[in-house]
């Protein structure tokens, strides 16, 4: 099967161009934002031009169906707030080029995908999590993003476009294709990444509440300010962490919102996330126990009262055998030398896709390891070199 590198370039180049930041290559593509459901629409127009059946599912998420049995390709064309040109972008459109390519080859039968709300506007990857199993709807339906709006509303503006959810046992597996997002591959001058297992996660909302006050008249011993009790608990996790982490384990509070936020006003409640991953279920759970304890004694020690929002989470999923046997020989065969086996830090579809089919993934190389982030880049020849792996994978799959 040969792929069309030019093609495949311009196609990931016009993709950009829904909702372009302007700053270096970033896009802003929020799931159901505008860019983002025009780019939904312009994707299911390539598709349609590449022969493929059009789906929209009851989320938004967009499938590109071949007739029969076949392989299923594909990410997601959402973006973070401030997001990359390639995150999720770069494994829908290969998709589409291999779709393609194989077409032109006279098989085998590729199908691809775009899933909805993948950077977690709402939830974690909401809407494969949703096709998965890994999430009902009805409970998706009341998650909320920062602003307080509804997936269930939200989904909404594509209603006109839904049609049913896609019957997996039409697939025999999927590959995901993605960026990095880390510094091994760059630092390593390596081209490609054959994934073993994506890490899991577990990501919940915490509120202390204390007393909102003036800030120039509240004597310090009297006061119950919600934000200085998310600085203790920030610092203490990190403390009782140290005897349960490994390098590889992570956490993060990434989005914070004190009320009223108010140069002269005491805090009197804090919102805030909290998120944490690891490739050990177990561990993810000892780390709940610290967060919990940590959370409930400095509210108690402080005046304040906790609230622990619902958790969301995902498991940690080994990469299937076969498949990342096929990756891994058509790497050694288009990059001898250039790639490596390694886990993904990131989260991705294909944790909720491995709920009906087998799946893996390989990786290219992040400029200086950024992503989520508007600088997030890759070489184009590297970008190339990942397609070329893919194809060769695919087309050795062919029954
Ligand atoms: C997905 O982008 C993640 O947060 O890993
Ligand atoms: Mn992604
Ligand atoms: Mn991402």
């Amino acid at each position: 099967m040969d792929v069309n590198a030019e093609r495949f370039l311009k196609d990931l180049h016009d993709l950009r161009s829904f909702g372009a930041s302007g700053v270096v290559k970033g896009v802003v593509r929020p799931a159901y934002s505008d860019a983002d459901i025009a780019a939904r629409q312009w994707l299911a127009g390539r598709m349609e031009e590449a022969g493929l059946t059009v789906r929209i599912d009851p989320v938004g998420s967009v499938w590109g169906l071949a007739e029969g049995p076949s392989i299923l390709l594909g990410s997601h064309s959402d973006s973070q707030p401030e997001g990359g040109w390639l995150d999720g972008a770069l494994g829908v459109i290969a998709a589409l080029e291999i779709a393609r390519a194989a077409q032109e080859a006279g098989g085998p039968a590729v199908s691809v995908v775009s899933f909805q709300d993948e950077e977690g506007r709402f939830g974690v990857t909401t809407g494969s999590a949703v096709w998965g199993g890994n999430l009902e709807l009805a409970k998706a339906d009341g998650l909320m993003d920062r602003d307080g709006i509804t997936f269930g509303a939200a989904r909404a503006k594509m209603a006109d476009l839904a049609g049913e959810f896609v019957d997996p046992t039409r697939f025999t597996g999927f590959i995901e294709m993605h960026i990095e997002q880390g510094p091994w591959l760059d630092q390593a001058g390596q081209a490609v990444g054959v994934v073993t297992d994506i890490v899991g996660i577990r990501d919940m909302k915490i509120t202390f509440r204390g007393e909102q006050n003036h800030a120039g008249t509240t004597p310090m011993h009297l006061r119950r300010d919600a934000f200085q009790g998310l600085n203790a608990f920030a610092t203490r996790i990190n403390e009782d962490f140290r005897n349960v982490v490994t390098p590889q384990t992570v956490w993060t509070i990434g989005h914070v919102s004190l009320h009223p936020n108010a140069s002269s006003i005491v805090p009197g409640r804090v919102t805030f996330s909290m998120q944490w991953r690891d490739g050990d279920a177990d561990r993810l759970a000892r780390m709940e126990a610290i967060i919990r304890t940590a959370a409930q004694e400095i509210a108690d020690s402080r005046g304040l009262e906790v609230e622990f929002g619902p958790m969301l989470g995902l498991e940690p999923v080994a990469m299937d055998n076969v498949l990342r046997a096929a990756l891994a020989k058509s790497a050694a065969t288009v990059a001898p030398g250039k790639w490596r086996e390694m886990p993904s830090g990131a989260l991705h579809d294909a944790t909720n896709v491995a709920r009906h089919l087998p799946v893996a993934m390989l990786f290219v190389p992040s400029i200086n390891g950024i992503s989520h982030d508007f600088a997030e880049d890759t070489d184009e020849a590297d970008l190339v070199t990942g397609l070329k792996v893919l194809a060769g994978a695919v087309a050795s799959l062919r029954p």
